[in-house]
């Protein structure tokens, strides 16, 4: 036998050169006590007091069952959640940088990633209308920086966002004022986790009302803005979302910041799923209005395919990074260093940072503006088709919800076609109704997940358990949106089936 390295690698390239795409292949299923079981043969899943070290065969052998017992997240039946279809290049990317292994933080440890990251988030920055196209291409200050995921980086730019408020917080710690921040009813949950972890508290978050597709109603915030202030809170920021993550929701950005500007408010964008709609050419003025926010978050790992994690902060004021976080520490900040100006290190919380730029620099230089722009309309044109073929359904499909790259609808058995399924209609359901619809999704997906045939994800909208279609995987085709919707059909009519026997 060759390396153990050498036959784990190869296997991980064969599964990304031709990852499973067989019908009933996104998922063996199997229940966490057969999945245990499963590695019985190999080298066991757990780890007794006294592990011993394995053969490379068993382990080889494991590796063989992790790949088999995954989801594939690549096969074009996922659409289960805001990440599916990775970029290959980006896979293999990431493996390089692992290979490289060293920490974005200085010049010193990484003086091409260093660069690499000021090139991107540069590019990032004149995308997304922070700074001009004349700028620098390579700034040692560019406007950001990566980030281990979506929530943390929330996390990062509410603590910017407070510190702006009052600049002296991280030395004396809060002043005691009932800071308020406020996000759509519809927003992502990373604002409610970010409050509790920084002391804001997570009743100072205020939901504001969103319309019928999850978007903020701008004249709602400016009453919370005034009934917050009233009963005696300070607000300090508002979060638009630009994609919301159920429905997709795009919030009026301009009208935000108008908000913003005249109550002196930081203005964070979450555009974590929604914010490469900027990529595209036609979809880009989803976002008009994100270049005069405070600070605004991007996943590449979601639209655009980077394998998890590739998050980028992007701050218009990126001076305030230092501000904020810096400790300067002298063991590794050393100015008298050579090109200790690139350093990034200390504008972040963080201490070792991974190089997940490599992965979306690469990506990008292998697809181009281009293969960029194409990732984002295509993904459109399928929840598109995926609209079509519900509306033309005759009423077995019941839209609910959702705009952009997600579609979320109902399958509506017989006897209770046609139905009406809009977020209100919803509401006036009778409980009978309401029930038989309520169950189907879980046992829809259950079936699924045992035959391995698609996943699409469910959950409840005005309380009701709906699907949802969302599309950011290149491969996905026509086909496999129909035979998913085929998929629901016939496994909802066996739900019924099976429910009118009991
Ligand atoms: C709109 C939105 N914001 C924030 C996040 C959090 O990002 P992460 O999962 O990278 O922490 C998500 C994740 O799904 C999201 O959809």
């Amino acid at each position: 036998m060759r390396r153990i390295e050498e036959e784990i690698a190869e296997r991980a390239l064969a599964y990304v050169l031709d990852p499973p795409s067989d019908p009933n292949d996104v998922i063996q299923y199997a229940s966490p006590d057969d999945l245990i079981a499963v590695f019985d043969d190999s080298v066991g899943f757990s780890f007794a007091a006294d592990a011993p070290a394995e053969r490379a065969e068993s382990i080889v052998a494991a590796v063989e069952k992790v790949i088999e017992h995954s989801v594939h997240t690549s096969h074009p039946r996922f659409i289960n959640q805001n990440f599916a279809g990775p970029d290959p290049v980006s896979v293999v990317g990431d493996w390089l940088g692992a290979a490289l292994n060293t920490t974005g933080a200085t010049f010193e440890a990484a003086p091409v990633f260093t660069l690499m990251e000021s090139a991107v988030l540069s590019k990032l920055g004149r995308v997304c209308g922070y700074i001009p196209e004349s700028d620098e291409l390579i700034p040692p200050l560019p406007p950001g920086l990566f980030c281990p995921g979506g929530s943390t980086a929330t996390l990062y730019a509410l603590q910017l966002a407070r510190h702006r408020h009052q600049p002296d917080i991280a030395q004396r710690g809060a002043s005691g004022e009932r800071l308020v921040l406020f996000v759509s009813s519809a927003g992502h949950y990373a604002a409610t986790k970010s409050a509790a972890l920084l002391g804001i508290g997570i009743d100072n978050v205020i939901k504001v009302e969103s319309d019928s597709v999850g978007a903020m109603v701008p004249v709602a915030l400016e009453t919370a803005i005034a009934d917050a202030t009233a009963d005696g809170a300070v607000p300090f920021a508002v979060i638009g979302t630009s994609g919301t993550t159920v429905t997709s929701a795009f919030d009026d950005l301009n009208a935000l910041a108008d908000i913003c500007e005249a109550h002196r408010l930081w203005l964070h964008v979450d555009g974590c799923y929604g914010g490469s709609a900027l990529f595209s050419g036609n979809h880009r003025h989803l976002l008009d209005g994100v270049e005069r926010s405070d600070s605004f978050v991007w996943n590449l790992h979601k639209m655009m395919g980077m394998t998890q994690q590739c998050t980028a902060l992007l701050v218009r004021d990126p001076q305030q990074l230092d501000r904020c976080f810096a400790g300067k520490a002298d063991y590794l900040f050393q100015p008298d260093k050579l090109y200790a100006d690139y350093d990034s290190g200390d504008r972040t919380f963080q201490c070792a940072r991974r190089i997940d730029v490599l992965k979306l620099w690469l990506s990008w230089k292998h697809h181009g503006d281009t293969g960029f722009a194409s990732r984002i309309d295509h993904a459109v044109a399928m929840a598109d088709h995926t609209r079509a073929r519900i509306a033309g359904s005759n009423g077995e499909f019941a839209p609910v919800s959702g705009t952009f790259t997600n579609v979320v609808f109902a399958w509506v058995p017989p006897a209770l076609r046609p139905i009406t399924l809009d977020p209100a209609a919803i509401a006036d359901l009778d409980p009978q109704t309401h029930e038989v619809l309520h169950t189907l999704p879980p046992m829809v997906k259950a079936q699924m997940q045992a035959e391995g045939t698609a996943m699409v994800g469910f959950q409840p909208i005005a309380g009701l358990n709906t699907f949802r279609m969302l599309f950011m995987n290149s491969t996905v085709t026509t086909t496999d949106v129909d035979a998913i919707l085929d998929c629901i059909s016939e496994y909802g009519a066996n739900a019924v089936a099976s429910a009118e026997q009991n």
